[in-house]
């Protein structure tokens, strides 16, 4: 799929440039929006003159009834700045907090969000929210969950088959947000970039390229997590074998997942849109799923190995029918 290898291609060449329309962080923020009051919000990946999602905030600092909004902006060359709004501040004495009231403050570092500078911004903030550098994803996300914050963050789709991230989502640590529309994310790219990205992909008339496997990553509760999949489909063997190495039926599509299978079941990673705690259990990741006789490699259906799977099980009721 081409605007996936794309999105290898962004990893891989640390290309993480390329900037989230207002248009999808509204459409995620929407969900969320009781979580934002009397809060301090940082996006630490963002150059706030150009962030959309410093922009959303800031549109909507008075709507959400936040506390504190914080970006800055990163250089890896140079001494950078923050932007910041703060409810206490009504810098132009309108009677209003908006765009008005920034203040722009230099900071003695870089702005990397690893910076001991940016490291104290964040102990100070509620939540994060952003796009962060794909190829930082890992330690980006081992940050968060050190100080303990709440995030809405985007990120590749892959990344749930990440060790360190798979465990945090089977633990519910982490989960999916509500994602793009129809799974396709548009991002802004700068000129001098377009031409890394295959024809199809970047639109010259729009300035977009279009990403098929991007996913909101959060700990935030929110509706659709408490959604129950509708499930129709009997087990029958001939529909889902068993894996040739391990104790579970394959199961190709998240909409046949059998409703009256009580064991064991290797899904596609595209379950985690659909996954509600409720109704089922995640047992782990086909590789690392620890009674693995192969722990490190995936589980194989007629001597072929099948792409990354979620071994799953229904949490209460289903006949058995091993
Ligand atoms: C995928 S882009 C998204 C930008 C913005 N958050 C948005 O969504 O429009 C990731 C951004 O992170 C910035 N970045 C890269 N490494 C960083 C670091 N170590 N610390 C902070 N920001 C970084 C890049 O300059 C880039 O602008």
């Amino acid at each position: 799929m081409a605007g996936n290898k794309n999105l290898h291609r962004a990893s891989r060449e640390k290309n993480d440039e390329f900037y989230t329309q207002l248009v999808d962080i509204e459409n995620e923020l929407k969900h969320y929006i009781q979580h934002f009051k009397d809060k301090t919000i940082f996006c630490n990946c963002d150059d706030p003159e150009e962030s959309n999602f410093f922009r959303y905030f800031a549109l909507n600092f008075e709507h959400l009834g936040i506390k504190k909004l914080i970006a800055t902006h990163f250089d890896a060359e140079k001494p950078t700045y923050k932007l910041e709004i703060d409810r206490e501040l009504d810098l132009n004495a309108d009677g209003k907090i908006d765009f008005a009231d920034i203040q722009r403050i230099p900071l003695e570092q870089n702005g990397d969000f690893r910076s001991p500078e940016c490291v104290e911004i964040l102990k100070s903030a509620d939540f994060v929210v952003t796009n962060p550098p794909f190829s930082l994803f890992r330690e980006y996300v081992a940050q968060l969950m050190e100080y303990d914050k709440k995030f809405l963050i985007i990120g590749n789709q892959n990344a749930i088959t990440y060790k360190e991230i798979f465990q945090l989502i089977k633990e519910n640590k982490i989960w999916l947000g509500n994602g793009f529309n129809a799974g396709n994310a548009y991002f802004k790219v700068p000129k001098d970039k377009a031409k890394q990205y295959v024809k199809g992909v970047y639109d010259e008339n729009t300035g977009l390229v279009k990403f098929r496997n991007c996913v909101w990553f959060t700990n935030l509760d929110h509706a659709k997590r408490h959604q129950e999949i509708d499930l129709w489909a009997t087990y029958n063997p001939e529909n889902y074998p068993h894996y040739d190495n391990y104790d579970a039926i394959n199961v190709n599509k998240v909409k046949d997942i059998p409703k009256d299978w009580t064991g064991k079941m290797g899904v596609p990673i595209t379950f985690l849109d659909k996954y509600n705690p409720d109704q089922f259990e995640i047992i782990g990741l086909d590789r690392y799923v620890e009674d693995n006789p192969n722990y490190g490699r995936r589980f194989s259906l007629n001597n072929k190995e099948v792409y990354a799977r979620i071994l799953i099980k229904h949490k209460q009721g289903g006949e058995n029918v091993k």
